[in-house]
């Protein structure tokens, strides 16, 4: 069957738009139009490529996905060889650099004009194209030859398989770097952990691993970025004389150019430069490792020539090392917020990137063990971006006889507290709780909090200060302020500390989910509570049950089952607990279901999803609950009727899968009435 005019030719302008939203998106750094969009267009041209077979072309943007493996890769010989760079590693090295290039072109001191760029983290590639037809991609190698690794740059979505302009030079070799940013680097890793996959050390391993894999398929779901700096060779083109603008001319013809690149003046210029990019070093989202500095003017970059295997006429100006060896020491361990103990590194001093560092992080006791470090290890510890320090693995080769492995202690560092691990999580953590100096700030902001004991006036920063003054230790101690002690704290005035005793005593008086929600256990949220509440009506049955009881409860699995009776199992948490209700916190009785059994919604289970007309969904919940009814947060097939407003989300799928009544806004207020 003819594929129809009207297809050929939607076919047709859906690839020029998908390419000119990459070109806008990869080389002008200007997108103009949302993700969402784009991948409508993309799916669209996609559909029509897969009705009609006949339509497939190399050349379509949807052509990025990899092609069957091979079984090895061939060598290319550079028709021109890929130089590398000669290094400088501080300013008398840039003064002798342009010094030797003066001497050279025979110019004395005259400041010469450079073309400045970040030296990105990456392995260097060449582009070959013809008529503006990606032909032909190459690993650098020796500079002499390196890989054929075409299958795989096709897969690489900044690099275009088609140039732009007219004309587009007839033949032309490209040469750039193949890196990985620092977002997707984390969110490679991340997967790879998640898929017992191999774990990168660094991007610049993650970008050369991904670009050197046979099957080209796995390659396309690596994501890599390219930029390029320089051209190899052209044909048929009249090229400027300056490298700068050969670099916007590369732009121009649709290749990814750095946003960074500038023309600079002398070496005071080049200093000047490399200042600026080490100050945005760690906000730029990908890992750099110095400065290149290429003289501007193509005659006289002839005219320097070349030394062995790297021109006269370019320089890279390193910056300090982001990764370095050093001693582990020690390794202790932190109690972060939610009372999860880190392994912390203790280093022999060592300066990273420009910075001291004497501790890193080691993430947690299932990676000291995949990567095997031990204290004492020679390791290698890396600080990038925003990224915290970290343990990137030890130096095997440099171990000498048996070195213990890290243990993580089985009492909290902090409290005394017993540690535990959950089944199935990574984390270790204090079970203190509440007693947790650590943990301590958190659990009272918590408990302050609006949806727990609402006592107003009781801010975050008040806390804070109030803590490190040892006011407070605990929430028990909330309940024991005196005026006196408040009127002395910072910006208290004495009206304001009354209020707060007021509010403090106000707040005694809530509901029994309120305060077990007030809690702060471990994913015991405010449905959580409720649902306890109402099950199991007194505060002692909770503390009581154990288990296989409290799984009994709707929304109650193991996991949370489990943080309640570690909870209340340690003596401190039971003592705090006890005192609050002593000073006087109290809750009416709840009814028990023999009672509410007279209220007409008794029973009934109901799900809140989305958004309803006059009324909050904290609201409509207090009106369920005061007929009788329970209110769940999740969906299951004891749910009587789940309840969805405008914008409901999955729940309303859930239900019809459980074969559960969904009503709508007008359903709802008949059944409350
Ligand atoms: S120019 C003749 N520019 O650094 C010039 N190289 O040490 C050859 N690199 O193999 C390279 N960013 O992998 C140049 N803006 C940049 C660069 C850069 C990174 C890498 C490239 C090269 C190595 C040389």
């Amino acid at each position: 069957m003819a594929v129809p005019d009207q297809v050929i030719s939607e076919v047709s302008s859906l690839r020029d738009e998908i390419n000119a939203h990459n070109h806008r998106y990869y080389v002008l750094d200007n997108p103009q139009i949302t993700d969402q969009a784009y991948d409508r267009l993309y799916r669209r041209l996609q559909a029509l490529e897969q009705q009609y077979p006949e339509l497939a072309s190399g050349e379509s943007p949807t052509q990025r996905v990899g092609s069957a493996p091979a079984t090895h890769f061939e060598t290319v010989e550079h028709r021109m060889p890929m130089l590398s760079l000669d290094n400088a590693f501080d300013e008398s090295e840039m003064y002798a650099f342009e010094k030797r290039l003066g001497e050279k072109l025979g110019l004395g001191n005259e400041p010469l004009s450079y073309t400045a760029e970040p030296k990105l983290d990456g392995l260097a590639i060449s582009l070959r194209y013809e008529q503006g037809r990606l032909v032909g991609a190459a690993t650098r190698g020796d500079g002499k030859s390196g890989e054929n690794i075409t299958a795989n740059a096709r897969t690489i979505a900044s690099i275009p398989l088609q140039l732009v302009g007219d004309p587009v030079p007839p033949g032309i070799e490209v040469r750039g770097e193949v890196y990985m940013k620092l977002a997707d680097f984390a969110g490679l890793n991340e997967y790879q952990k998640r898929n017992d996959g191999k774990v990168f050390a660094n991007p610049r391993n993650a970008a050369a691993g991904s670009l050197r894999l046979l099957d080209s398929r796995i390659t396309a779901s690596r994501p890599l970025t390219f930029c390029s700096y320089a051209i190899g060779w052209i044909e048929g083109y009249e090229l400027p004389g300056s490298q700068y603008r050969r670099m916007h001319l590369l732009r121009s013809i649709g290749l990814p150019v750095s946003a960074y690149i500038e023309r600079v003046q002398g070496v005071r210029g080049c200093l000047d430069y490399y200042q600026r990019i080490l100050a945005q070093r760690d906000s730029l989202g990908f890992d750099i490792d110095g400065v290149v500095f290429k003289l501007d003017n193509v005659g006289q970059q002839e005219q320097a020539g070349k030394v062995a295997k790297a021109p006269r006429w370019a320089v890279a100006y390193k910056f300090p090392a982001q990764e370095v060896m050093t001693r582990l020491l020690d390794v202790d361990f932190q109690v972060g917020r939610t009372g999860a103990l880190t392994p912390v590194a203790r280093l022999e001093p060592v300066s990273v990137g420009g910075v001291m560092l004497s501790n890193a992080t080691l993430h947690n006791m299932d990676e000291i063990h995949r990567k095997d470090v031990r204290i004492g290890d020679i390791v290698i510890v890396r600080r990038a971006g925003d990224v915290i320090p970290e343990v990137v693995s030890p130096v095997v080769a440099e171990r000498k006889g048996d070195l213990p492995l890290p243990q993580m202690p089985a009492q909290c560092p902090v409290c005394g507290s017993d540690v535990v691990q959950q089944e199935g999580q990574a984390a270790w953590r204090c079970s203190g709780g509440l007693v947790c100096a650590a943990q301590r700030k958190e659990a009272i902001k918590h408990f302050a909090s609006r949806k727990a004991m609402d006592i107003e006036g009781l801010g975050d920063k008040l806390v804070e200060q109030m803590v490190e003054l040892g006011m407070i230790q605990s929430i028990g101690d909330l309940y024991r302020l005196e005026h006196s002690q408040l009127a002395g704290l910072e910006r208290m005035a004495e009206k304001s500390a009354s209020n707060l005793l007021q509010a403090l005593e106000t707040s005694k008086s809530t509901r029994l989910a309120r305060f077990i929600f007030s809690l702060g256990i471990r994913e015991v949220g405010e449905a959580m509570a409720e649902a306890l509440a109402n099950a199991f009506i007194t505060l002692d049955a909770i503390m009581q049950a154990d288990i296989d009881t409290l799984q009994q409860v709707d929304d109650v699995g193991p996991v949370v089952a489990e943080n309640i009776v570690q909870f209340f199992a340690q003596e401190r948490n039971r003592d705090i607990v006890q005192n609050l209700i002593k000073q006087g916190i109290h809750w009416p009785e709840i009814e028990s279901s023999d009672k509410t059994g007279s209220q007409p919604l008794a029973g009934q289970t109901y799900v809140i999803t989305g958004t309803l007309e006059g009324l909050s969904r904290d609201q409509a919940a207090a009106l369920l609950k005061a007929k009788g009814a329970r209110v769940s947060s999740s969906v299951s097939a004891k749910t009587s009727a789940v309840i969805a407003g405008a914008k409901p989300g999955s729940k309303v799928g859930k239900a019809e899968a459980f074969g559960v009544e969904v009503l709508d806004q007008a359903g709802f207020e008949s059944l409350i009435g």
